[in-house]
C-alpha cells in the first residue's frame, strides 16, 4: 500500500507546508550564471511533484512552470544510448563517480579521454555523440524530444532556444572537453555538431509535473515499463545515486537516500524505486551546482516518509 491510500490529504498538507517553508527560506543559493540565460531566472520560486506508480500525482507551488532541465536530460539520453548501443556505450564512458565539479577536465588527461561516468558533461558529450552517430543532430533531438514526451506522456515538451544558443556562445569548458576527447578519439563526429546536440537536450524545458511523470520509467511506474528494459531501470538508478550530483553525489545519497539527478537549472529528478518519482525545482544552487532548497525538500519528504532505500 502506498502513502496515498492511507492518507492522501496528508501527503497534500504535507508538502504546501514545505513549499511555503522553504519558500520563505532566506538562503537559497545563486542561480547559475554561467550560461547567461539561466542567471534571468527569479529565484524565488518553488516547486515540487510527485507521481506514485499507482498513477496519482500530488504537486505543491509553481508546478505548471516550465525550467531548463539542463544536466537532467541526461538522465535520458543515457536511456536512449543504452537502448541502441547497451554494454558497448560502457567501452567509451565509465561507471564511476569523479569526485570533481561537473565539468572538470582534470581526469581526462590521465584516463585516456574516457570520462568517468555519463553523468558529468565529458560523460554525457560522449553519450550523446554515440546517439549522434548514423543521426544528424535535429534526428537525434527528435529522438531524444520523443523519448521524453512519451515517458511524460505530454507533447507539450520543446526545446528553448535562446537558452541553447546562450550556452553555445559560453560554452568554452564543453569545448575543451569535446576537442580533447576527439584528440583521444573518443568523440566518432564533428565537435561543433556534438556539442549543438548537447546544448540544445540541455535547454529542453518541463514543468514539474511533467519532469516528475517523465521519471516513472525509472521507478517502476507500471504503464511505462516497456520504455526501457528492468536491468536499465537498475543500472540508471546506481548511477544517478553515485553520480548524479557530481561531487555532491556522496552528500545527497547521505541526506536523501535515494536515487537523483541535478540539473543547473536547479532542478532534480529523484526516485523512490518501485514507488515513486519526484521532480522538485529551486533555481538556487549550492557550491556544487546542485539546487539548495530542492536537495533540502527532497531530504525532509524522503525522511518524512522513511523513503531511504538504506
Ligand atoms: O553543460 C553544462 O554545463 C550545462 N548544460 C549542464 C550542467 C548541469 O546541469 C550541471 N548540473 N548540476
Amino acid at each position: 500500500m502506498s502513502v496515498t491510500d492511507k492518507h492522501p490529504q496528508d501527503l497534500q498538507l504535507f508538502l504546501d507546508k514545505l513549499g511555503t517553508r522553504l519558500q520563505k527560506t532566506p538562503q537559497k543559493g545563486s542561480v547559475a550564471d554561467y550560461i547567461p540565460e539561466l542567471a534571468r531566472v527569479d529565484p524565488d520560486q518553488f516547486a515540487l511533484s510527485i507521481c506514485f506508480n499507482d498513477g496519482r500525482q500530488f504537486s505543491t507551488g509553481n508546478s505548471t512552470t516550465k525550467f531548463s532541465i539542463q544536466s537532467i536530460s541526461k538522465v535520458f539520453t543515457l536511456a536512449i544510448a543504452l537502448g541502441r548501443l547497451g554494454d558497448k556505450l560502457w567501452q567509451r564512458v565509465r561507471k564511476e563517480p569523479s569526485g570533481n565539479p561537473f565539468n572538470s577536465i582534470i581526469q581526462l588527461e590521465t584516463e585516456q579521454g574516457i570520462p568517468r561516468n555519463p553523468f558529468i558533461n565529458a560523460g554525457a558529450i560522449v553519450t550523446t555523440d554515440s546517439i549522434l552517430s548514423g543521426s544528424t543532430p535535429k534526428e537525434a533531438l527528435a529522438e531524444i524530444l520523443m523519448f521524453v514526451r512519451a515517458a511524460a506522456s505530454d507533447d507539450d515538451i520543446y526545446i528553448n532556444e535562446a537558452v541553447a544558443k546562450s550556452e553555445n556562445q559560453t560554452g568554452h569548458r564543453n569545448y575543451s572537453l569535446a576537442h580533447f576527447m576527439k584528440s583521444m578519439g573518443n568523440i566518432e563526429n564533428d565537435c561543433d555538431c556534438t556539442l549543438g546536440t548537447y546544448f540544445h537536450q540541455c535547454a529542453i524545458e518541463m514543468s514539474c509535473e511533467q519532469l516528475a511523470r517523465a521519471g516513472r520509467f525509472l521507478s517502476g511506474g507500471t504503464d511505462k515499463h516497456h520504455m526501457i528494459d528492468k536491468q536499465r531501470v537498475r543500472s540508471i538508478n546506481s548511477l544517478m545515486m553515485t553520480c548524479g550530483h557530481y561531487d555532491g553525489s556522496g552528500e545527497f545519497a547521505y541526506r536523501v537516500g535515494i536515487p537523483g539527478k541535478s540539473g543547473v537549472g536547479g532542478g532534480i529528478l529523484a526516485i523512490v524505486p518501485n514507488q515513486a518519482s519526484i521532480a522538485v525545482w529551486s533555481p538556487g544552487l549550492d557550491s556544487c551546482g546542485n539546487s539548495l532548497l530542492g536537495t533540502q525538500a527532497l531530504e525532509d519528504l524522503s525522511t518524512h516518509y522513511n523513503w531511504s532505500v538504506f
